[in-house]
């Protein structure tokens, strides 16, 4: 595959002029990249910061996220959604205190065997922290190098095609700058509408550009939003019992909250709390978990 080393060049050139400024950027520390990268897995740049340092505050260190009370960690993961997320990092501090000395693993092997971690995270651990050679092929990065090489959205380029182009795209030693570069043309410039293809770096060897910018975002599908609102319906129950006291609340009392107009589906809302029981973010008692009106609901007090 040919690679344009005077592309290469444009986009570091643009990104060091116009690279956006994150607090997980001015920093190496592989467990302050961990956090940033667990919390950046599904939630935006803009909501991601301000709760970032304030995560960071509260939690210092491995020893002391490993150290804490599951329920404060839920509570310090207000307004990132997607929960469950701060219960895998909560329990990876806890492998990583216990079985690696308390340092987040370099290799990326052994960090996507934690939980929480998949290849995208496991490699942006090992780049930005470590400064291995390795892709960190988030979902910006796949768009921008589908779009420029294959003249494609993501999803019409098959993904081990699409894995290989990227791979070959990465300047060996310069990792870290190019992935962050990707990131950042993807996020400002080749977005996924109304891309700002003017002013782009890659655009004079674009062939997306070249073959006249076709196709664009496919409609939701309709499981997708089942899975939105149901997503939405635990997001909810999280929220609430953040805000109970530190006892929990009843069943009765947290599915009025939810539903104050009187609605709801109290088999689906049970099959919740059951889910999130299982998931380890919410402890129910005996009785709640009968479905009983006067169960107790709480976030978990013990650590795991
Ligand atoms: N999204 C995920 N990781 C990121 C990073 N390091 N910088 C900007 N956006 C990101």
């Amino acid at each position: 595959m040919y690679v344009s080393t005077d592309t290469q060049r444009r986009v570091l050139a643009w990104y060091r002029k116009h690279g956006r400024s994150f607090p997980w950027r001015e920093t190496r520390d592989p467990y302050r990249t961990l956090v940033a990268e667990v919390m950046l897995q599904q939630t935006q740049t803009g909501r991601v910061g301000p709760i970032y340092g304030e995560f960071l505050e509260r939690f210092p260190s491995i020893e002391a996220l490993a150290r804490a009370p599951a329920a404060e960690v839920i509570r310090a993961w207000r307004g990132l959604g997607y929960n469950r997320r701060a219960i895998a990092l909560h329990v990876a501090a806890q492998i990583i205190a216990r079985e690696h000395g308390g340092t987040v693993p370099d290799d990326p092997l052994v960090l996507r065997s934690l939980p929480g971690v998949g290849d995208y995270t496991a490699h942006a651990v090992a780049c930005f922290a470590y400064g291995a050679d390795v892709t960190v092929a988030d979902v910006n990065v796949k768009r921008v190098l589908a779009r420029a090489v294959h003249g494609r959205e993501p999803r019409a380029v098959a993904p081990d095609k699409l894995a290989r182009t990227i791979e070959t795209w990465l300047p060996r030693g310069g990792a870290y700058l190019w992935n962050q570069a990707l990131m950042d043309v993807g996020a400002t410039l080749c977005r996924s509408a109304s891309p700002l293809c003017g002013t782009c770096p890659m655009r004079r060897s674009c062939s997306w550009r070249m073959k006249g910018r076709t196709s664009s975002t496919p409609p939701r599908k309709k499981g997708e939003r089942f899975e939105g609102s149901r997503r939405q319906a635990r997001g909810r129950v999280i929220d609430h019992l953040r805000l109970a006291v530190e006892k929990g609340i009843t069943v009765k009392d947290l599915f009025t909250k939810l539903h104050p107009d009187g609605g709801g589906d109290a088999s689906q809302f049970t099959e919740i709390l059951l889910r999130l029981s299982d998931e380890g973010l919410l402890q129910l008692t005996p009785s709640a978990r009968g479905g009983h009106p006067r169960g107790i609901v709480r976030l978990p007090v013990k650590t795991r």
